[in-house]
C-alpha cells in the first residue's frame, strides 16, 4: 500500500523533482512508486488509456461515432485531433473530414460568455454566480450562454472554470470559478455543464487540475511549470470533488491545465487522465489541451490526451502525422487513435450537432471591426435571466440602521473611479483579453492616475470604469453596459433626486446637505499575472476620503476575488457595503435594484473575508527559489484546510465568514429534522464497482435528509439560502454539504430539505482508494452562513 505522508520535507520533493524531470516523469515515477515509500510530489503511471465507455446517456452518440470513425482512414482519424489557424474568431477549430460532411468542431472561450464577438450578452462571471448559491439561477445562464455560442455556430464552449478553487488567495483566475468551496463549485458545475450542453454546445469544465496559481504557469525557457504537489485525499476531496461533479452531469471535454501534478505535466499526467478521469470517473467525453500547454508527443495520447489545441505547432505534427507514424510503427496502438476520434466525434453527436447546426463560427470574423454578417446571438427570453444573474451576485455584508434600502434621497453623491462606464474605443480586438485595460482604454486613465506602467502586473483596480468581468480568455463582454452612474441617474429622474457626481477625484467634494453618498472601487484580476494584495491603498484612500465628510457612506466594490475592508469597514460613517462581485452588462441596473430596495440582496459569500492577509493560510502563490527552481514546487501542505476550513480549524475570527450575506428583511431557523434514510447502510463501498459518469454509481445513493423550516420574520419578501454544513469524524469542523435557496413572502416560512448522498458523508480512504462512510457521529448544523448555524444535530452510522 502506498503510504500518503503529506509533511515530507521539501528539499525531498524538489529532489526527486530534479531526478524525474520532465519528459522522463512517466518511467522515473514507475520507479519511485516502486520503491513504495511516497506518493506525495509524484505521479505513477497508469496504463492503457480505458476507451470511451460509452455507456448509459453516451450509448446512442458512441455506436454513431464509432460508425463514423470507423469510415475515417488512420490520416483523417489523425487530422480531428488536431487545431489549425483560423480565420474566424473560434480560439481554434479542429481538423474536418469533408468527405464524410464531418465540419470539424470551433472551440471558443469562455465559461462567461461567448468571447471576442459582437451581438451577445455579457453575463455574470463565475465568483458572481458562486455568491448566488442558485442552482435553478445557474442552469437558466448556461443555458442561454450555451445557446449563443450555438448560434454563432461554436461547438465546443471553454468553460465553465472550477480550477482554480481559490486555494491561493491572490489567485489572478479564482473570479472565473465558482467558489474555494468544492461542493458548492460541484453544484453549480453540474447546473453549469446541464445547462450549456442542453443548448446543444460541448461544455468544456477546466483546468484539470490544480492550475491555482498564474505564476510559473507555463514553463519559460529551462524552467518547467509549478508541480502542484498534492496528496491523494486532498485530491480527492478537494480538488478533483467538482470536476467529478462536471462529469456525472456529462460534460463532454474537459481542458487540462498548464502546470504539472505531481510533477508531471497535466496534458501527460497518466494518472490524472486514464486514472482519475478516465478510470475512476468514467469520463466519456475528451481531453483537450490548454493552449500551447502539450509537451510531449505520443507519451501525452498514451496518458490519454485526445485533442492538442491551438495550431500545428504541436508535438503531434501538422495534421497529427506524427500519431499515424506512431501507429505504423507500433509504438501507438491503433484502438488509441480510434478511440481519440471517437470520443471527439461522439461528443458531437451527443449534443445534437450533427442536426441543423449553425456554419461554423458564422458572423464572427477573428477581427470583429471586419464588415461581417451580424448575427445576433441573444435570445431576448434571456434577458430577465441576464439581469437576475447580475443581481443575485450581490452580497450586502453591512447595513446599519436599515441605511439601505434608500428611499427617494432628496441630494445623493455618487464617487469613484467603478461608478461610470470604460471608454471604449477598442472593441473586439482578438488582443482583447483584459477588457478594462485593452478594450476599454484602460492605460490613458492609469496614465492620468499616476499608475501607468505597460510592463506591470495586473493593477489592483480598474481606474477607467465599472469592472464587470476579469481580465484574460474568461472575458466576455456584452454589446452593451449599464454603468452605475447612468442606472443612478435614471433612478434620480424618477425619483427627483438632485445627484452630485465626481468619479475622478481620490478625494471629492462632498454637498454637507448630501443624504447619501454612493462610493464606488472596484478589485481587479486577470489571467496572466496573480494579485499583488486583497486591497488597494488608492481606493481605500477614497472610501475614507468621503467618509470623512459624509455620515451615510456606501460602498459598493466590484471585486474579481477576495477584497479586504478592515482599513475602513469599523469607520460608522461607512453605513453599508455591497460586494458586487462581476454581474456583467446589466451591472448597474442590477445595483439600483439592490440599493433601493426593488430587490432585497440575496447573495452569500462564496469566500471568506479575513480581517488581515496573513489569516489566509496560502495567501500568495508559490514562488520557488534557490537550486530547485527549474523544476518549481507547490507544496500543498494544507492539504483539505482551504479557506473556511482553516479559519474554523484555527478558530480566527474572520472579517465575514463563508455562506455570509444580509438582507432587507430576517430569518429565523427551526424546526430541524435529521433522519437515515430507510434501509441499512453498509459504511463498505467496493472500489471499482459499477461505475458511471462521476464515478462509482451509489456514491449518489442518498444516505439521510435533513429538513428545517426558515421563517421570513421581517416586513420584507425576500430570498434566504438555507446552508447544510456537516461534521464528518476526523475532517474539518465543518464542510458545507447543502443549501437551497428560497423566496419566502413577509411573515411567510418555508420548508427546506437537503439530501445528504453516501459521498457527502464520505472520507476518501488512500489505504481502500474509495470513498468510506464510517461508523460514529456526524455532526450536523443548518443556518444562515457557516458560523450562523442556530441548529444543530446528529446523524449516527
Ligand atoms: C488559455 C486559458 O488558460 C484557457 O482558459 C483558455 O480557454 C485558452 N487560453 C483559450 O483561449
Amino acid at each position: 500500500m502506498v503510504a500518503v505522508k503529506m509533511m515530507r520535507q521539501l528539499a525531498q520533493v524538489t529532489a526527486t523533482a530534479v531526478l524525474v524531470g520532465e519528459a522522463a516523469a512517466q518511467n522515473s515515477a514507475q520507479a519511485n512508486i516502486t520503491s513504495d515509500s511516497y506518493f506525495y510530489g509524484q505521479s505513477p503511471p497508469v496504463y492503457p488509456s480505458p476507451q470511451q465507455p460509452g455507456i448509459g446517456p453516451w450509448a446512442d452518440a458512441h455506436t454513431k461515432a464509432v460508425a463514423l470513425v470507423a469510415q475515417m482512414t488512420p490520416e483523417e482519424r489523425a487530422n480531428i485531433t488536431v487545431g489549425f489557424t483560423t480565420t474566424t474568431g473560434c480560439s481554434g477549430e479542429t481538423g474536418s473530414v469533408p468527405r464524410l460532411n464531418w465540419p470539424g468542431l470551433c472551440l471558443l472561450d469562455s465559461g462567461n460568455g461567448v468571447r471576442n464577438t459582437d451581438f451577445v450578452n455579457g453575463w455574470s462571471s463565475g465568483i458572481h454566480v458562486g455568491a448566488s448559491f442558485n442552482r435553478n439561477l445557474s442552469y437558466e445562464r448556461a443555458f442561454y450562454m450555451g445557446g449563443e455560442f450555438k448560434t454563432k455556430g461554436v461547438h465546443v464552449a471553454l468553460g465553465p472554470a472550477i480550477g482554480p478553487l481559490g486555494r491561493v488567495a491572490e489567485g489572478g483566475r479564482n473570479w472565473e470559478g465558482f467558489s474555494v468551496d468544492p461542493y458548492l463549485s460541484g453544484q453549480l458545475v453540474y447546473e453549469s455543464v446541464k445547462g450549456i450542453q442542453e443548448a446543444g454546445v460541448t461544455a468544456t469544465t477546466k483546468h484539470f487540475i490544480a492550475n491555482e496559481q498564474e505564476l510559473n504557469r507555463n514553463p519559460i525557457r529551462e524552467v518547467a511549470s509549478l508541480s502542484s504537489n498534492i496528496d491523494d485525499k486532498t485530491m480527492h476531496e478537494t480538488y478533483l470533488w467538482p470536476f467529478a461533479d462536471a462529469v456525472r452531469a456529462g460534460t463532454g471535454a474537459i481542458m487540462c491545465s498548464y502546470n504539472r501534478i505531481n510533477n508531471s505535466y497535466a496534458s501527460q499526467n497518466s494518472k490524472l487522465l486514464n486514472g482519475l478521469l478516465k478510470t475512476e470517473l468514467g469520463f466519456e467525453g475528451f481531453v483537450v489541451t490548454d493552449w500551447g500547454a502539450q509537451h510531449t508527443g505520443i507519451a501525452s495520447a498514451l496518458a490519454g490526451l485526445d485533442m492538442v489545441m491551438p495550431n500545428s505547432r504541436n508535438y503531434w505534427g501538422p495534421n497529427a502525422g506524427n500519431l499515424t507514424i506512431a501507429v505504423n510503427n507500433g509504438s501507438m496502438e491503433d484502438s488509441r487513435l480510434t478511440d481519440m476520434a471517437v470520443r471527439i466525434v461522439a461528443s458531437w453527436y451527443q449534443m445534437g450537432q450533427d442536426e441543423d447546426f449553425p456554419e461554423l463560427g458564422v458572423g464572427m470574423p477573428r477581427n470583429i471591426l471586419a464588415p461581417h454578417a451580424i448575427v445576433d446571438a441573444r435570445n431576448p427570453v434571456a434577458s430577465p435571466i441576464v439581469l437576475r444573474s447580475a443581481l443575485e451576485g450581490h452580497v450586502l455584508v453591512k447595513n446599519v440602521n436599515n441605511t439601505l434600502p434608500l428611499n427617494k434621497p432628496k441630494i445623493i453623491g455618487v464617487f469613484g473611479y467603478d461608478a461610470p462606464a470604460p471608454s471604449r474605443y477598442n472593441v473586439g480586438a482578438q488582443s482583447g483579453d483584459t477588457p478594462n485595460r485593452w478594450q476599454f482604454g484602460y492605460d490613458s486613465v492609469l496614465n492620468y492616475l499616476g499608475f501607468l506602467s505597460t510592463t506591470a502586473p495586473a493593477p489592483p483596480f480598474a481606474a477607467n470604469g465599472t469592472l464587470t468581468s476579469g481580465g484574460g480568455s474568461g472575458a466576455a463582454l456584452g454589446a452593451y453596459i449599464s454603468a452605475p452612474l447612468d442606472a443612478i441617474q435614471q433612478q434620480a429622474y424618477l425619483d427627483g433626486t438632485q445627484v452630485y457626481w465626481d468619479t475622478i477625484s481620490a478625494n471629492p467634494l462632498v454637498n454637507g446637505a448630501t443624504d447619501a453618498c454612493l462610493v464606488f472601487i472596484n478589485a481587479f484580476a486577470s489571467e496572466g499575472p496573480d494579485r499583488t494584495a486583497l486591497y488597494d491603498d488608492y481606493s481605500d484612500a477614497l472610501v475614507q476620503n468621503v467618509a470623512a465628510n459624509c455620515s451615510n457612506t456606501i460602498v459598493t466594490i466590484h471585486n474579481a476575488g477576495i477584497r479586504l475592508i478592515d482599513q475602513w469597514i469599523e469607520n460608522p460613517n461607512v453605513t453599508a457595503v455591497i460586494f458586487a462581485h462581476l454581474p456583467g452588462q446589466d451591472s448597474g441596473r442590477a445595483a439600483v435594484q439592490i440599493l433601493y430596495g426593488l430587490e432585497s440582496p440575496s447573495g452569500k459569500l462564496p469566500y471568506t473575508v479575513a480581517k488581515n492577509e496573513s489569516d489566509y493560510n496560502v495567501l500568495k502563490p508559490d514562488q520557488p527559489t534557490g537550486q530547485y527552481q527549474r523544476f518549481p514546487q507547490g507544496d500543498f501542505i494544507e492539504g483539505v484546510y482551504h479557506d473556511y476550513r482553516d479559519f474554523d480549524r484555527k478558530n480566527i475570527t474572520p472579517r465575514y465568514e463563508f455562506g455570509f450575506g444580509l438582507s432587507y428583511t430576517t430569518f429565523e431557523f427551526a424546526d430541524l429534522s435529521v433522519a437515515k434514510a430507510d434501509g441499512a447502510v453498509s459504511t463498505y463501498l467496493p472500489p471499482g464497482s459499477n461505475i458511471i459518469e462521476g464515478g462509482v454509481a451509489s456514491l449518489h445513493d442518498v444516505l439521510a435528509r435533513v429538513t428545517a423550516v426558515v421563517h421570513n420574520t421581517g416586513d420584507v419578501d425576500a430570498m434566504e439560502v438555507a446552508q447544510l454544513y456537516v461534521g464528518i469524524p476526523g475532517g474539518p469542523v465543518r464542510q458545507l454539504r447543502g443549501f437551497e435557496k428560497v423566496s419566502i413572502a413577509a411573515g411567510d416560512s418555508a420548508t427546506v430539505s437537503f439530501d445528504l448522498v453516501r459521498k457527502d458523508l464520505s472520507e476518501w480512504s488512500v489505504e481502500e482508494q474509495s470513498w468510506v462512510l464510517q461508523e460514529g457521529n456526524y455532526n450536523v448544523y443548518v443556518g444562515s452562513s457557516s458560523r450562523d448555524l442556530p441548529l444543530t444535530g446528529t446523524l449516527t452510522f
